[in-house]
């Protein structure tokens, strides 16, 4: 059986480096070699009830920078998930196959009745069942996510499962969470935590458009420590987040220079940064660029999405037509 490759963006605004290494970079190695659905997950995100402009502009902002960074509609198909309806379609039969006390086991459903009392919403509650709907619509089977969604994956398994049981045949097909390379990259933020987030506020992230003058400053004020207390000491965390970005852009040379200097106790973390945030420059400029041009060119962007939607049908309407034969919907 050929392998499915299948994941969801959610639209939440720009790029920073982590999403970069840990998400995109993998998205392109795959869409080289596998049939890959990568869609913008806009359904999801009104389980938290985004107003119409924040929505549209970030779905927008999601699928321009993914295509600047070279997702290419002809290798892979790379939609929104509201240009597939059918998925909506599929939600709804597995809903009914869904329990109320297996879905508020869900971690994540946990987490938000924490944070979020006031609105727990059904499609909160249902979260785990359009994220197998999306999934299994293109019979997908290897998933690239994160750990975070490794029970959601159990759940679309469970219920993939359970249709198949229940309707005695094998329609779909077990979908399992997958990392290129077995180890997920976790980069590092600029503000002292273990990993680079837009929940850790504007200072901490990299984003791949910042612009050259924000760049500089933001790297410059990254926070690092008085400094090592003798020759030979450890790197505190923060310093080894440095380190950790510099290994990312800057050459050998350079990383060795600073590596001698942190351990010899005569390091200025001024000059680190200097050099950093010159390096990330070189790094970041042409992606920038990239950005600001595929922003710009609403024809190609909306082009893109139309391509991505007809590749999408193609492979939904398959799914789907079996579906609703299995389960004896519009039978004569
Ligand atoms: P954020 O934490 O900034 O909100 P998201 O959770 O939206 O980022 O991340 C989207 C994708 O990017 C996920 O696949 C996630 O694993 C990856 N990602 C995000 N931050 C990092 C990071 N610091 N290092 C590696 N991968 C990351
Ligand atoms: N829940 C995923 C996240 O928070 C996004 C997502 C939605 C997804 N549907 C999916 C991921 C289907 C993989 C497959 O990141």
């Amino acid at each position: 059986m050929s392998e499915i490759v299948v994941s969801g963006i959610r639209p939440t605004g720009k790029l920073h480096l982590g999403n970069y290494f840990g998400a995109v970079q993998n998205f392109l190695k795959l869409q080289e070699t596998q049939t890959c659905y990568f869609f913008i997950a806009d359904y999801h995100s009104l389980t938290t009830h985004p107003t119409p402009v924040d929505l549209s502009s970030s779905v927008y902002r999601v699928l321009a920078e993914n295509l600047a960074l070279g997702l290419d509609p002809e290798k892979c198909t790379l939609y929104i998930q509201s240009d597939l309806p059918e998925t909506a379609e599929l939600y709804l039969f597995l809903n009914m196959n869904a329990y109320k006390g297996e879905l508020e086991r869900a971690a994540s459903f946990k987490e938000k009745v924490r944070s979020h009392p006031d609105n727990v919403n059904a499609g909160l509650l249902t979260y785990p069942v359009l994220m197998a709907a999306d999934i299994l619509i293109h019979k997908g089977t290897k998933v690239p996510v994160g750990k975070d969604q490794e029970q959601h994956l159990e759940m679309a398994r469970t219920f993939a499962n359970r249709f198949n049981r229940l309707y005695n045949c094998e329609v779909f097909h077990e979908p399992f969470a997958f990392s290129l390379g077995g180890s997920l990259v976790k980069i590092p933020g600029l503000t002292g935590g273990g990993k680079m987030s837009k929940s850790a506020g504007e200072a901490d992230s990299i984003y791949l458009d910042e612009p050259a003058d924000e760049l500089k400053k933001k790297i410059m004020r990254a926070v690092s420590d008085s400094g090592p207390t003798e020759p030979g000491s450890s790197k505190s965390p923060p310093v080894q987040n440095l380190f950790d970005l510099m290994n990312l852009v800057c050459g050998k040379d350079v990383i060795q220079h600073f590596e001698k200097s942190h351990t010899e106790g005569t390091i200025r973390y001024g000059d680190l940064k200097k050099q950093l945030a010159e390096d990330m420059e070189i790094f970041i400029a042409p992606l920038r660029q990239k950005i600001t041009d595929t922003l710009s060119n609403n024809d190609y962007v909306a082009k893109a999405a139309k391509i991505g939607a007809e590749k999408a049908h193609e492979s939904a309407k398959k799914t789907m037509r079996e579906v609703r034969d299995t389960i004896g919907i519009r039978k004569f």
